[in-house]
């Protein structure tokens, strides 16, 4: 979904509008409050102009065709990047160009310095999603560390959207990092299952949505959370159970008009209205208060978000509400994206069965998929593979190693190897089936022993091992 040219021409038409309106009142010397509210409005809609657009309003110079598109011009052919909660593609069988996300989206970059300093602040190596990149991008982390070793303690939120009954290994990745983040900094960790959500924008009824997300709550919970630590929660069902929940997301509610979700989320004029306000329930679990049982009522305890850069939008729009209703920013890690088999064009997505690996598929049906549908970045034959050597950068099995092959060296040496011709795609690509498929088999032993009762006791509002 991406913010369409009317959007933008409507936002500069009404600054022009008001800009015209607070000079008629000044030459009309009209009351104070009335100009002070006037330019105040103005002021507002400049803001709006600018997050969606990139840049400042200037009178007389309408804005050229779709502003948030120009933003994602990248060079990778001159088309642009698509990163948003819906859609990511791009051009590029090298991926995103995450480097010019940064930039996009006004986030700083994870680089060695951070890495070096959570790795000071854990006292642990950085997991391999960090020593490798894959958690590129940042919001306030380093604040949240500088608090830290001041002894004020933060916590985790994360989230899933529950679409289907089965969730891809693309999935694993926020929940790998956080149960690492949890573990090394040992703090509550806050699940939200959106099932309002996926409601709202599927052709799902009420009942599969809820029923998929406790089936996916035995896959998070097969990552290896601690019940001790971790509060999961259904959208469906905590909303209504928790006032201090809810007046969150009516404080958000109020502190965001429908232009500037317009203008974060590309919503028209012909999406429900349950859409245009579901922004403000993924925000409240940023706010500690909206958990009084596991904080205490406090309101002021640092939240930290880890999930894929997709999710962004939502956490500006938080981002930019804290301070207004008294609450502290969150910050994020953001990562990459898993590919999907086809190539880093897009993500690997649950909508596409063919671009994924499920956490449900059998040792044949990873093997399957990974030599029939992984793309390669070898040669045609194995005479000009042998001399020319194959591309890892676009090679989708050697990008799913380094998302799961946790030795530096070994894969290190089977790039190396891929690139002087020496190890062949067949030969790659067995290698990522022999890694897949104990992973996943293991994953489907954890959540084997997952029962509804271990479900029901995650999914509980009660205090957590912590003291606040
Ligand atoms: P959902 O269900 O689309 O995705 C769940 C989490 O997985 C990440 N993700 C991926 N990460 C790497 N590679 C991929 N191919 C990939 N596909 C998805 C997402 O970024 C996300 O972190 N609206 C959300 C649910 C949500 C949420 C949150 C997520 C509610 N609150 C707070 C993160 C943080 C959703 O539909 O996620």
């Amino acid at each position: 979904m991406s913010v369409g040219g009317a959007t933008t021409m409507e936002l500069y038409e009404q600054l022009t509008a008001q800009g015209d309106k607070v000079r008629s009142l000044k030459t009309a010397k009209a009351d104070k409050a009335d100009v002070d509210a006037a330019i105040q409005l103005l002021l507002k809609l400049k803001v709006d102009y600018k997050e969606v657009t990139g840049q400042d309003y200037k009178a007389g110079c309408p804005p050229s065709g779709t502003a948030v598109s120009n933003d994602r011009q990248s060079e990778n052919g001159g088309e642009e990047d698509t990163v948003d909660p819906w859609n990511v593609a791009t051009n590029s069988a090298k991926g995103v160009d995450y480097d010019k996300l940064i930039v996009r989206f006004g986030s700083s970059k994870i680089d060695q310095e951070l890495v070096d300093r959570i790795e000071k602040v854990s006292g642990q190596k950085p997991h391999r999603f960090l020593r490798r990149g894959i958690f590129f991008s940042h919001r306030d982390m380093n604040q949240v560390l500088d608090a830290y070793e001041k002894q004020k303690s933060f916590y985790l939120y994360t989230g899933r959207g529950p679409s289907s009954q089965a969730m891809h290994v693309g999935h694993l990745i926020p929940f790998v990092f956080t149960k690492w983040l949890q573990d090394v900094f040992d703090i509550p960790l806050v699940i939200q299952l959106t099932d309002d959500e996926k409601y709202l924008w599927k052709d799902l009824s009420l009942e599969d949505c809820h029923r998929f997300a406790e089936e996916n709550a035995k896959d998070i919970i097969a990552c290896g959370f601690d019940v001790n630590k971790t509060f999961i929660f259904s959208d469906l069902d905590y909303m209504g159970s928790s006032p201090e929940f809810y007046r969150n997301v009516v404080k958000v509610q109020k502190h965001v008009t429908f232009n500037q979700v317009k203008g974060i989320f590309g919503f028209s004029d012909s999406d429900c209205i349950g859409k245009i306000s579901f922004p403000a329930i993924q925000a409240a679990p940023a706010f500690s208060s909206s958990f009084p049982q596991i904080f205490k009522g406090r309101k002021d305890v640092q939240c930290l978000i880890p999930c894929a850069i997709d999710q962004d939008p939502y956490f500006r729009m938080t981002r930019d509400v804290a301070p207004r209703i008294g609450y502290p920013k969150p910050a994020l890690l953001h990562s990459t994206f898993f590919p999907a088999l086809q190539g880093a064009q897009t993500k690997m997505s649950a909508s596409d069965a063919n671009s994924s690996i499920f956490l449900t598929d059998t040792p044949k049906q990873i093997k399957n998929k990974v030599n029939k549908h992984a793309f390669s970045g070898g040669k045609d034959t194995i005479e000009e593979h042998r001399e020319q050597g194959g591309n890892p950068d676009i090679d989708v099995a050697f990008m799913y190693l380094t998302f799961f092959m946790e030795d530096d060296e070994q894969l290190e040496k089977i790039r190396q190897d891929y690139t002087s011709g020496i190890l062949l795609t067949g030969e790659l690509k067995k290698m990522l089936i022999e890694t897949l498929q104990p992973m996943i088999t293991a994953h489907q032993e954890n959540r084997k022993n997952v029962t509804d009762e271990m479900v029901k006791q995650f999914m509980t509002p009660r205090p957590l091992n912590f003291n606040f």
